[in-house]
């Protein structure tokens, strides 16, 4: 008798019956993946292994020795709360206000470029996620799927990131596109005066749109997968600028190269007020570090800022943002909103940005990890994460919703 049916014959099959239970086998490969994931670091490490090394390097990397991408994590794994309990909490509601529009969680999906270097679909999953879980989606100046496509698949809500183009007359044009798409607000970037030295880009000689050619043929065999999508799908473009004389990466591009030499590095507070010149909606100004800048921006009256250092990727040694919070809320809260952008990966990270002040978060690279890990669904379940998350982290601090959120709970 083998071992297995020694262990039948001690425990007598019904028992063994009582013990034994055999899920449904999952056949769907990416709901496999998925069930083996529990957190954005799950989804990380997916991610890595499904990508190719430079794409996901180019992601997850950060600028120089990436200290300021490291920080932003760890001020919010330092941060502590201050729990209260016994409160006759009956239920916890997430719901809150961003631009005076109801959204389902303080939270905005951030503008990244290039999405479709994590999954074919790019934009369009990301924008289709959003709008599903009621949270507003920033579309990338530089993305690959461009304003009209992305408005062609979702009726949620959805904002526009500007680059300040040295072409000004090319920003006009896709502020009017994005005014006839019905985009709410405008986000003007503007911590990118120049472009971060990201030196994992640099060791590998990363270009957008990728390539496949002598130096990362062996890359490519190694995640066969993304390689034959990438092949069987139509070229990734900078989709906003299609046959453009900028260059829409038909011809692949160095990325610091094409931004130190397209975007203007003189943008000023006055291109703010000609932003209001061409747009009538919201204006957030993106790349906010510091409480003198809050303070211009306030007195500018632009609806919103966005407390960023570009998630560590553009000036190694910007401090974190969960750190300037408090100080920015103190000087303008009440008078703009505040969004803290960089290093949120969980529910609990978002309870604690919004308790020291902050409105609303955005996050980016979270949503490309899951992007990259599992597709469209892979959003869909980061983001319903994130909702049980907040709404747990609540329950466990004593806090009934939104509003009840202060520096009370948090140990500042
Ligand atoms: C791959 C990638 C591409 C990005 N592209 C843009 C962009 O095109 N425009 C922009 O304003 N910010 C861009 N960002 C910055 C994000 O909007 C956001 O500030 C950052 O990801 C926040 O940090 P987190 O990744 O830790 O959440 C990008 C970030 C990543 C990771």
């Amino acid at each position: 008798m083998g071992r297995a049916g020694a262990i039948i014959s001690a425990m007598g099959l019904s028992s063994v019956r009582s013990v034994v239970r055999f899920g449904r086998l999952e056949t769907d490969p990416v709901r496999r993946r998925l069930a083996r994931a529990a957190s954005v670091a799950d989804l990380r490490l997916i991610a890595k292994r499904r990508l190719p090394g430079g794409c996901f390097d180019y992601i997850d990397g950060g600028a120089e020795d990436e200290r300021t991408l490291a920080a932003n994590a760890r001020a919010f794994a330092d941060l502590q709360f201050r729990p209260r309990v016994l409160r006759g909490l009956g239920s916890v509601d997430i719901s809150t206000d961003i631009l005076g529009r109801q959204a389902t969680m303080p939270l905005v999906l951030a503008p990244t470029g290039f999405t479709r270097i994590a999954d074919p679909q790019g934009e369009l999953a990301v924008a289709r996620a959003a709008a599903r879980a009621g949270v507003p989606y920033t579309l990338s100046t530089l993305a690959t799927r461009s304003i009209e496509e992305v408005r062609s698949v979702s009726d949620g809500r959805l904002w526009f990131q500007v680059y300040a183009w040295r072409d000004r007359a090319l920003v006009a044009e896709m502020v009017q596109r994005a005014a006839d798409c019905a985009y709410e607000a405008l986000v003007l970037t503007v911590d990118t005066a120049v472009f971060g030295r990201r030196e994992r880009d640099v060791r590998r000689g990363f270009s957008l749109p990728p390539t496949i050619g002598a130096g990362t043929i062996i890359d490519g065999l190694r995640h066969p997968t993304w390689t034959l999508a990438f092949l069987r799908n139509e070229p990734i473009r900078f989709a906003n600028v299609l046959g453009r004389s900028v260059g829409d990466g038909s011809s692949p591009v160095n990325l610091s190269d094409y931004i130190n030499s397209q975007f203007d590095p003189a943008l000023a507070w006055s291109d703010v007020e000609w932003l209001r010149s061409i747009w009538n909606g919201p204006i957030i100004v993106k790349g906010i570090q510091c409480v003198d800048d809050a303070v211009i921006a306030a007195d500018l009256g632009v609806d919103a800022i966005v407390l960023s250092n570009h998630g560590g990727r553009q000036l190694d040694g910007s401090p974190a943002t969960l750190g300037l919070v408090a100080p920015v809320a103190d000087a303008v809260g009440g008078r703009t909103q505040i969004i803290c952008d960089g290093g949120v990966r969980r529910g609990s990270d978002i309870v604690k940005a919004v308790a020291a002040g902050a409105d609303s978060v955005m996050a980016g690279r979270a949503y490309l990890y899951a992007l990259g890990a599992a597709g469209e669904l892979g959003v869909d379940t980061l983001l319903g994460w994130w909702r049980e998350d907040m709404r747990r982290t609540m329950s466990l601090i004593g806090a009934g919703s939104i509003a009840e959120l202060d520096r009370s709970f948090l140990d500042l």
